[in-house]
C-alpha cells in the first residue's frame, strides 16, 4: 500500500482487483471445504483470544497476512455455522450471493436508510418485505422491517403495540407468552418499557405449546387486579422443541379481548412459503404482527432480521419522525422509507442480500429447499424414534424434533447425563454437531435441519452416530 500520500486511502483499480480476487480465492477454497470442516470447530481458545490482544496498528500490514490470520486460525476456532453438518441450536446460512451482494452494498455505500437519498435502491428493499407480506399471506396494508434478527423484529413488534395499546400508560401494560418463548422477547419486552414483573411465562401442554384457557385465565385475573393486559406473543416453531403453537386459537382470543397477538416466527415463518405446511402454521397470517429471520429460513448471512405488522401505519406512527435536515418522500403511503418504520436513521442495506438471492435464485427453489429440509428432519425424526433407548418427545412439527435417552430404572440424573453425554459424543465425532435444552429439569437432544447445505448425507451421518452413541450408553443398562 502506498506510504508516500499518507492522507490518501483510496486504492488504485489494480489494487483493488487484486485485494477482491485475493479474498475471493479464500473464500471460495474455503467454502469449497466447507463439508470436511468439523461440524464444531475447535473452540478452546482462552489462551489465543489472550494472545490476540493489541493496541491499535500504528502502520499497515499485507492483505495476505491478515486473510492468513484469518482463514487459518481464527475461522476454524468457530462453530462451523455454515456447515452441512450444523443441527445445532437454529442453523443459520450463508448463500453465496449475500456475500456478493454485502460487497456491492458495502463497496458502493449508497444510503438507503431514507428514500430520497437511494429511491431504486429502497424500493427493492420495499418489494422484498412485500414478497414477505404475500408469502405470509398478510394484507397489502402490512408494512415491515428488515432488521439485524429476530431480537430486534420482536423490539420493534413490543414498541409499536405498546404505543398503539398503551400510550403512555406503560406500567400496567402486560404481555403474556409461554416457557417456551425465545429468551430475545423477554428482553425485547424490557427495552421497550415492560419490566419483567409485566410478563407472564405461561405453562405449555404436553406438546409444549401455549394453552389458551391458561392464557385466558391470566388475562382475567390481570385484569381484575386493574393491571391492562395489551399482548400475547406466542412462537410458530420454538426453540427448545420445535412448537407451533395453537396460532389460530390464540388469535381468536387476541381478537375477542382486544389484545395484539405478535408471532414469532423467528424459525418457522418461512416454512408458511411452502402450501403443504400452511396447516401447520393456521392462524399465522392472522397475526398483528411476525418476525420473520431471514438468516434462518431464507438461508441469508447473520444480520437478516423482519418483522412484519399487519397495520403498516401504526408502524410507521411508532417510529415517523419530521427533522428539517431530512429530504421528505414524495407519498409516505406509496413510497417506502426504512426510517419512517424503525428506530435506525443509517444503517447497512440488508435488502440487496435478500433481493438478489431470491432473483438469482427465484422463489420455487427456496420453497423446494424448506421442504426438503423439513423432509430430511421427519426421516431423522423416525430413524431415531425406532432406535431402542430412545424417546421421542416432540416430533418435528417443521424441521426441529428432541428426545431423550432412557432405560430400565433409569432415574431422570441417569437419563439427563446420558442424554447430555451422548451430545458430546455425537459432535465430537465431527461430522453433524447437536445441541440440547433443559425443559422443567429434563435434558433434551435436539436436532434442527435448516441448513440449506445439509442433504442426505448428513441426515444418515446423524442417524449412524446417535444410533452408536445411545446403544454404548443404554444397552445393558438397568
Ligand atoms: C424462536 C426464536 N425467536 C427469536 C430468536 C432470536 O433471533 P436472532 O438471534 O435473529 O436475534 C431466535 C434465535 O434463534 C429464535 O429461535
Amino acid at each position: 500500500m502506498p506510504e508516500e500520500d499518507a492522507a490518501n486511502l483510496e486504492l488504485t483499480p489494480g489494487v483493488m482487483q487484486a485485494m477482491g480476487a485475493e479474498a475471493l480465492s479464500r473464500t471460495v477454497a474455503h467454502l469449497a471445504s466447507i463439508g470436511t470442516q468439523p461440524a464444531r470447530g475447535d473452540v478452546d481458545a482462552e489462551a489465543l483470544c489472550r494472545a490476540m490482544r493489541e493496541g491499535p496498528p500504528e502502520h499497515g500490514t499485507d492483505i495476505s497476512a491478515l486473510l492468513d490470520s484469518l482463514f487459518n486460525d481464527w475461522i476454524p476456532r468457530s462453530f462451523t455455522t455454515p456447515g452441512p453438518g450444523y443441527l445445532a441450536y437454529i442453523p443459520g446460512g450463508g448463500l453465496f450471493p449475500a456475500a456478493v451482494a454485502d460487497f456491492i452494498s458495502a463497496a458502493t455505500n449508497r444510503y438507503t436508510g431514507v428514500w430520497m437519498a437511494a429511491p431504486a435502491l429502497v424500493q427493492l428493499e420495499a418489494n422484498v418485505l412485500d414478497w414477505f407480506r404475500a408469502w405470509m399471506g398478510f394484507p397489502e396494508t402490512a408494512r415491515g422491517l428488515l432488521t439485524t434478527g429476530g431480537s430486534m423484529a420482536g423490539f420493534n413488534a413490543i414498541l409499536c403495540a405498546r404505543e398503539h395499546l398503551l400510550g403512555s400508560d406503560i406500567r400496567s401494560g402486560v404481555l403474556y407468552s409461554s416457557t417456551q418463548v425465545h429468551h430475545s422477547v423477554v428482553k425485547a419486552a424490557r427495552l421497550a418499557g415492560i419490566l419483567p414483573d409485566r410478563v407472564r411465562s405461561l405453562p405449555v401442554d404436553a406438546a409444549y405449546r401455549m394453552q389458551v384457557d391458561t392464557l385466558s385465565r391470566a388475562v382475567r385475573d390481570d385484569r381484575a387486579r386493574g393491571l391492562r393486559p395489551f399482548l400475547v406473543a406466542s412462537t410458530a416453531g420454538t426453540t427448545n422443541t420445535g412448537a407451533v403453537d395453537p396460532l389460530d386459537a390464540i388469535a381468536d382470543f387476541c381478537h375477542a379481548e382486544g389484545l395484539w397477538h405478535h408471532v414469532d416466527g423467528a424459525y418457522g415463518a418461512f416454512f408458511h412459503m411452502c402450501e403443504e405446511l400452511r396447516p401447520v402454521l393456521n392462524g399465522l397470517a392472522r397475526a398483528d404482527s411476525l418476525t420473520l429471520d431471514p438468516h434462518k429460513g431464507l438461508f441469508m448471512p447473520y444480520g437478516t432480521g423482519a418483522l412484519l405488522v399487519r397495520d403498516g401505519a401504526l408502524l410507521r406512527a411508532a417510529h415517523a419522525v419530521s427533522a428539517g435536515y431530512l429530504p421528505g418522500t414524495p407519498d409516505p403511503d406509496e413510497f417506502y422509507d426504512p426510517s419512517q418504520y424503525g428506530p435506525e436513521l443509517s444503517r447497512g442495506f440488508p435488502g440487496l442480500r435478500v433481493w438478489l438471492c431470491l432473483k438469482l435464485f427465484g422463489t420455487a427453489r427456496f420453497r423446494a429447499a424448506l421442504a426438503e429440509k423439513r423432509a430430511l428432519a421427519v426421516d431423522a425424526a423416525t430413524r431415531i424414534g425406532r432406535l431402542p433407548g430412545v424417546v421421542m418427545v416432540a416430533p418435528p412439527q417443521l424441521s426441529l424434533f428432541a428426545f431423550y435417552l432412557t432405560w430400565p430404572n433409569a432415574t431422570l440424573a441417569d437419563e439427563n447425563e446420558a442424554t447430555r453425554e451422548l451430545l458430546e459424543r455425537v459432535t465430537a465425532r465431527g461430522r453433524v454437531m447437536l445441541t440440547g435444552c433443559t425443559v422443567d429439569g429434563r435434558a433434551l437432544a435436539r436436532v434442527c435441519v435448516l441448513s440449506f447445505r445439509t442433504r442426505q448425507a448428513q441426515i444418515d451421518a446423524c442417524v449412524e452416530d446417535v444410533a452408536a452413541g445411545a446403544a454404548a450408553l443404554t444397552s445393558g443398562r438397568s
